[in-house]
């Protein structure tokens, strides 16, 4: 069998992974750690077909974007038999590039379906060494849970492990979907001007060590309130590299900073609520399920309903079967 479908989730990072040290081993300068969510995923199928002439590339039913295209090829490149091409369609169960991680999800979803259609069984590890070449946020949803990426020296010390795959403790995601459209500004072009022009970038080295540690031991406490508010200050302070560059530029609108206000005024209240921020406008809310509905009641006047969407810890890559 050369066909084999994978299904991959999106992770949100608690401590975030913000410039590579290597762009063609996709190291990263830093560790990371997130939380795979269950409600936005990615589900992959590629078939090798050795009469096929050209890598075909579908996205949501539509062929790939060209830019999108030759990521995906060099990607196969990796892992594909010698001179194979590749039929891949991939639906996203994400709003596409709007700082919900999709290359998270695909990337993931990808690294497996391409190893399992040769019948390859790849260790978790492997595949999140895999998962990293196309996206360094894929290495982490190669896991559920929560998960921290060890940055490594080379290929084979960087990869993501679990901390705790099925979270048995109260912490859940709000992502208020602010704007959904194509990010300005990719996450890997963002971060690559920022290591070359931030001046805080050694300090940002620093911030993440203590952050990983610190959110180790607010992960082993299952203490929610101290997990938002690391979360909440690192994202902050990765925002803050942004603004530091030269020329200095910002993933925020003015909807961002507005629902930032309004979750801090909410925290201000005596509800337990914290909010982070990736390559894009939208915001994700931390907080403990318990506080679910009181969250949704403050915001959903202000969002719509629709624009607020609850998710939980989510598992790590599938196999889907194939008929
Ligand atoms: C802000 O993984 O999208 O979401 O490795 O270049 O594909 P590439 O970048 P990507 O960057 C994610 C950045 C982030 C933080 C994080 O997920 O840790």
């Amino acid at each position: 069998m050369m066909k084999a479908t994978a299904r991959a989730h999106t992770n949100i990072a608690l401590v975030k992974y913000w410039g590579k040290k290597d762009p063609t081993l996709m190291l990263p300068q830093t560790d990371s750690l997130s939380l795979t969510l269950d409600r936005f995923y990615t589900t992959t199928s590629v078939e090798f077909d050795p009469t096929s002439a050209a890598d075909q590339i579908q996205i949501d039913q539509a062929p790939a974007a060209p830019n999108v295209a030759q990521r995906v090829s060099q990607f196969l490149d990796l892992v594909r038999p010698q001179g194979c091409f590749a039929r891949v369609a991939s639906v996203n169960n994400v709003p596409m590039a709007a700082g919900l991680a999709s290359s998270a999800s695909a990337f993931a979803a990808l690294a497996a379906a391409a190893s399992w259609a040769q019948g390859l069984h790849p260790s978790r590890t492997e595949l999140s060494r895999l998962a990293r070449r196309g996206s360094g946020s894929a290495t982490r949803s190669i896991f559920g849970g929560l998960v921290e990426w060890h940055a490594g020296h080379d290929d084979q010390s960087s990869f993501a492990e679990p901390i705790q795959e099925h979270v048995d403790f109260g912490l859940e995601m709000l992502a208020i979907l602010l704007d959904t459209r194509q990010k300005k500004i990719g996450s890997r072009r963002g971060m690559q001007h920022v290591v070359a022009t931030s001046p805080y970038y050694p300090t940002w080295r620093e911030v993440v060590a203590h952050d990983m540690a610190a959110m180790k031991l607010a992960i082993a406490a299952q203490d929610i309130d101290q997990i938002g508010h690391l979360a909440q200050t690192n994202a902050l302070r990765m925002h803050a590299l942004n603004l530091a560059a030269d020329p200095g530029f910002t993933y925020f609108n003015a909807a961002t900073l507005k629902a930032m206000e309004t979750i801090d005024h909410l925290r201000e209240t005596g509800v337990s609520c914290y909010y982070t921020m990736d390559a894009g406008p939208n915001v994700k809310v931390i907080y403990d399920r318990r506080d679910r509905e009181t969250i949704l009641t403050a915001l959903t006047p202000q969002f719509g309903a629709d624009h607020l969407v609850v998710a939980k810890p989510g598992p790590g890559v599938e196999k889907l079967t194939d008929e």
